[in-house]
């Protein structure tokens, strides 16, 4: 009985996922969010590293949306947050001869610090729960946040840039994705995949077969690498 519900359970999710699926992946679907926050001021014209931000992203499962405190720091003269930099502080706090709307969107942030509350940001990307994605592991083998998220940088809303189906997951695993030259190098010396293949070669194992099917092979397709 639980069994059949379990299952029941699942089709019904396939079926609302492939329905929520027809908005996703395209730039017109990014969602408004509760300060109109730019990345391309950010990340671009201004060159703030992505982890400055997202500094979880290489050592957690979770990238990491950054805390009020974090805005804080640049944007309200004489706070402290860690990594504040002064003189991105009165570069970045915004004047009355400033742009309204930036000023307008600026003062929105400066209310939420002032009332202790956290900015409820809309999430955009999602994998279904049943599905575990490690930042961290694609962050440590040296792939670029672009390669799956796309110019972010370039970005006023973020969008889903990638499908983020299990083909796309596994077509990249399997090393049929193209990568630039500087991410195959540094895939081919960091992953622990790669290490185990060369580690099982080196002591005599027979790894022919493995090699022969899928010789640029990145990271494991076992089911339950990724599936709970
Ligand atoms: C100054 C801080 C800051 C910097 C720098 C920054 N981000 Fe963000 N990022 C945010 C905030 C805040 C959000 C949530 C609001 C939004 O979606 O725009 C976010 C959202 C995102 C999302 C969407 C998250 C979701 O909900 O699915 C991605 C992907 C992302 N950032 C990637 C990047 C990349 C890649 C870079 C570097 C090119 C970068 N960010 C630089 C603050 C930052
Ligand atoms: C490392 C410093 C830094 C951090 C951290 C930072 N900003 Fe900014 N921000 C800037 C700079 C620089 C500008 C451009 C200001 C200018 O040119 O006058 C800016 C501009 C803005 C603007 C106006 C342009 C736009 O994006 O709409 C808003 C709103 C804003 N920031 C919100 C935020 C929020 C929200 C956060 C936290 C998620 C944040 N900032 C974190 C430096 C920072
Ligand atoms: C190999 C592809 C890949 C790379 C590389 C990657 N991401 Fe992601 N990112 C994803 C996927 C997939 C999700 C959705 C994860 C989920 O739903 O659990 C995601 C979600 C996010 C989110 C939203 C929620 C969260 O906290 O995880 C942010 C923010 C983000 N990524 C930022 C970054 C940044 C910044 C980098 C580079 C330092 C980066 N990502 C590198 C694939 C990637
Ligand atoms: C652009 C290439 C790329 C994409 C896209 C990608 N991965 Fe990976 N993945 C890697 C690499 C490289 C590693 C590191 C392998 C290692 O160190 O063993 C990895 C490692 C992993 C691991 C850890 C495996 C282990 O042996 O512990 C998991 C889990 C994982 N990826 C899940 C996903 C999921 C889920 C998606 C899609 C939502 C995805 N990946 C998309 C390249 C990619
Ligand atoms: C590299 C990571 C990865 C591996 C390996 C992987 N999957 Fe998946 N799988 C995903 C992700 C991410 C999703 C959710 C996105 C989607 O539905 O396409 C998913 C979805 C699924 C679904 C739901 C499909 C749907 O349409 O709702 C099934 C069933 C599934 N996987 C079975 C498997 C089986 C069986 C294996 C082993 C042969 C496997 N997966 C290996 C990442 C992976």
């Amino acid at each position: 009985m639980k069994r059949a519900f379990t299952i029941l359970g699942l089709a019904l999710l396939a079926i609302a996922a492939q329905s929520c699926r027809k908005y996703s992946a395209d730039e017109g679907d990014a969602p408004d969010q509760p300060i109109a926050f730019y990345h391309s001021v950010h990340a671009g014209q201004n060159n703030i590293p992505c982890m400055y931000c997202h500094y979880t992203a290489d050592r957690s499962v979770d990238a990491g949306i950054p805390a009020v405190q974090v805005c804080v720091g640049c944007h309200v003269p004489g706070s402290s947050a860690p990594g504040a930099v002064a003189s991105q502080a009165s570069l970045a706090f915004p004047t009355a001869q400033r742009d309204t709307f930036w000023n307008r969107n600026a003062n929105l942030l400066v209310d939420y610090w002032k009332r202790g509350a956290a900015v409820p940001w809309v999430r955009i990307h999602k994998i279904p729960e049943h599905a575990k994605f490690p930042h961290f592991m694609h962050v440590n083998a040296g792939l670029q946040c672009q390669t799956c998220h796309g110019p972010v940088q370039e970005m006023k809303k973020v969008y889903q840039f990638s499908s983020l189906r299990m083909g796309w997951c596994i077509e990249c695993h399997r090393g049929q994705t193209p990568l630039s030259a500087a991410e195959e190098a540094s895939v081919r010396e960091r992953s622990s995949f790669i290490r185990r293949v060369r580690e099982l070669r080196a002591a005599g194992h027979d790894v022919a077969g493995v090699a022969a099917t899928r010789p640029n092979q990145r990271a494991s397709t076992d089911c339950v690498a990724c599936h709970y």
